[in-house]
């Protein structure tokens, strides 16, 4: 978990929105576990959401230069870990949370806010234990309608 504080440290000083500032998560030396995050979103979500998170019009909304909104609005951290692919992946807690944060960093850099603090597993494990059902649309979308609303103040 140690390379989980790097992009902590990053973050925290203000260049979040900076896409070089975090590198190419694949070959930045701080993401140590990246290999086996990437191998999990291979393995475990890539079938729905693609290998670039594009996703699948109707089915499986784009992650690519999208997901890390949710973290600008209040409790769209939430929604992330309860998500239904997320929180009954097959996975470990701490490869779960590792590939989440990833997730975000590969596919949507420009969008993470300053001084967010990467998921921990504990965190992950609490959360993915209410896993959202027919709720999770419902949700989602009044999520999305909230940061659009504030990028259009
Ligand atoms: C069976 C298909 C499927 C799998 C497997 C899957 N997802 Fe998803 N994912 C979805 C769908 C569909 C949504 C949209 C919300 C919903 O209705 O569940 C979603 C939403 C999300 C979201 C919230 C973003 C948004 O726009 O709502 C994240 C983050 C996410 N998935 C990450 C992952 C990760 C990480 C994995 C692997 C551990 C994974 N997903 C596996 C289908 C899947």
């Amino acid at each position: 978990m140690r390379w989980l504080a790097a992009p902590a440290l990053i973050l925290a000083t203000g260049a979040a929105a900076m896409t070089p500032a975090l590198g190419d998560p694949d070959t930045n030396p701080a993401l140590q576990s990246a290999a086996r995050a990437r191998q999990n979103w291979i393995l475990t979500c890539q079938g729905c959401h693609r290998a670039d998170a594009t996703g699948t019009p109707q089915t499986t909304p784009t992650m690519a230069g999208f997901v890390a909104k949710f973290l600008q609005v209040p409790g769209g951290r939430e929604y992330l870990a309860r998500v239904p692919g997320v929180a009954t992946a097959a996975l470990p807690d701490a490869e779960l949370a590792e590939v989440l944060n990833w997730s975000l960093v590969r596919f949507d850099p420009a969008n993470i806010p300053a001084g967010f603090q990467p998921y921990t597993a504990a965190e992950v494990g609490r959360l993915r234990q209410t896993p959202l059902r027919t709720e999770a649309a419902v949700l989602r979308a009044s999520l999305v309608a909230r940061f659009n609303a504030d990028q259009h103040k």
